[in-house]
């Protein structure tokens, strides 16, 4: 089969590459020429995606993949066409769904009669049929008849896209019944495992938004939970063990917020949708608010925070992936710098110019000696860090790192729902 993935970024990539290497023809659609160009060349444009390198090199080299930059022709002659272009939100909060709707405008005259589009990006409920869909008629074609129409959330995690592609089950929802059993079918023959396929692309729609939803307020729980215990003086750590050493608890870890492009903004499509929303925008706010609070501990420990210097280490969103969209590095900067501290940051993922663009000042290798250090983002390569040296009290910003490890090396251990240690 022909098959044309439109958005080959974080997703749409490794997802493209993974379908060529399963017995289609698949070409990548984007809109920066300097990115489809470099992957012509089977240069991987995201090294810390497990298994990518070799499986783009594989199949640039026997023909089954290619880029382009060229949608329209790409489509013109694809029976399949999945979409992994990225919506983000706006500054009111709301689904921006610019670049999705450009791209089913531009693959909407180009369509062959009898095509299957998917959808892959996460969306608020309804939008595929009420939106994307009279995009992609507006030139002619007809749902149900001549066009068919799915909507297939991805459920991955970035660093482990490929692994996880057939990990999960894969669920589908069609906006005409024939798109969701094309699109079924077409999952289980590429990728083999377990499909389900559920009543409409809109229950299809509700599962993602479920699941993220369903973390991001767990995690707001274990950071409520966490507070509760800061003022009990307890450890969260111990309680929630035990909590969850029964079937029916599934408590996450407390931190500092919650980053990246699809937990903390899931919630918020609830937010702007038709039903209610109220625990939604609760655990949202608490979940926002935990950057401050974890500050404001620092702050009370130290005696204040005017002129201390404070290092961040890790400002990714999350450990070991270079991706730094809504990461809470940047509150805890700004709840750090409100309180008098000055910032420093530090990331061995990131370029200098990438450290700059999150507007941090970057340490100086090697690092020196600080007041405090806070650990956002616990990359692998920190686990030799000679805590007692950088400074004389480390945050453990997600109850990441072992706690008896930093007391031994000398420095005072701070996690988030886990008492300071005593002054040593
Ligand atoms: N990143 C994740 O961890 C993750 C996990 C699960 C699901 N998702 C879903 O995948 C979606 C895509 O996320 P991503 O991280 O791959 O985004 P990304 O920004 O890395 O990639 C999107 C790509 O689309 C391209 N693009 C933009 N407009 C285009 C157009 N009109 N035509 C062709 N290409 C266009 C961009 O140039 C970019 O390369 C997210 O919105 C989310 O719903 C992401």
């Amino acid at each position: 089969m022909n098959v044309a993935v439109v958005g080959i970024g974080r997703i749409g990539l490794p997802l493209a590459v993974t379908i060529a290497s399963r017995g289609h023809r698949v070409t990548g659609c984007d809109i920066d020429a300097a990115h489809v160009q470099r992957i012509n060349l089977a240069k991987n444009p995201l090294p810390d995606e497990a298994g990518l390198g070799e499986l783009l090199a594989r199949v640039i080299a026997d023909g089954t993949f290619r880029a382009t930059t060229d949608t329209r022709g790409a489509v013109a002659s694809a029976q399949v066409i999945l979409f992994a272009v990225r919506v983000d939100i706006d500054p009111e909060g709301r689904a921006d769904l610019s670049h999705l709707l450009a791209a089913a405008e531009t693959v909407a005259g180009a369509l062959q009669p009898g095509a299957l589009c998917i959808f892959d990006t996460t969306l608020p409920v309804g939008t595929t049929r009420r939106v994307l869909v009279p995009r992609l008629e507006a030139a002619g074609r007809r749902l149900g008849h001549d066009l068919h129409v799915a909507f297939s959330p991805e459920r991955l995690l970035m660093g482990r896209v490929i692994e996880d592609l057939t990990k999960y089950p894969k669920i589908v929802g069609g906006v005409d019944p024939r798109g969701g059993e094309l699109a079924a079918d077409f999952y289980r023959q590429t990728f083999g495992g377990e499909v389900i396929l559920l009543s409409s692309a809109e229950a299809a729609e509700l599962s993602k938004l479920a699941e993220g939803a369903y973390r991001d307020l767990n995690i707001a729980l274990a950071n409520e939970l966490a507070m509760v215990a800061d003022v009990h003086g307890l450890d969260i750590e111990e309680v929630i063990r035990a909590a969850n050493s029964q079937p029916y608890s599934h408590i996450h870890v407390p931190g500092t917020g919650v980053g990246g492009h699809c937990i903390p903004v899931y919630p918020r499509f609830l937010m702007q949708g038709e039903g209610p929303s109220a625990l939604s925008a609760l655990g949202r706010a608490v979940n926002d608010a935990m950057p401050g609070y974890v500050v404001r501990r620092l702050a009370a420990l130290l005696g204040g925070l005017e002129g201390r210097r404070v290092l961040v280490l890790g400002l990714t969103f999350r450990p070991n992936v270079a991706v730094t969209f809504h990461t809470n590095a940047l509150d805890l900067k700004r709840e750090l710098e409100a309180l008098g501290a000055a910032v420093h940051g530090h990331d061995p993922l990131l370029s200098p110019e990438g450290i700059a663009s999150l507007g941090f000042e970057r340490a100086p290798e090697p690092l020196p000696r600080y007041d405090a250090a806070i650990v956002h983002s616990y990359h692998a390569s920190y686990a030799g860090l000679e805590w007692g040296r950088l400074a004389p009290i480390i945050v453990d910003a997600r109850n990441a790192l072992d706690r008896s490890a930093v007391e031994a090396a000398g420095a005072r251990y701070l996690g988030v729902g886990r008492p300071p240690t005593p002054w040593l």
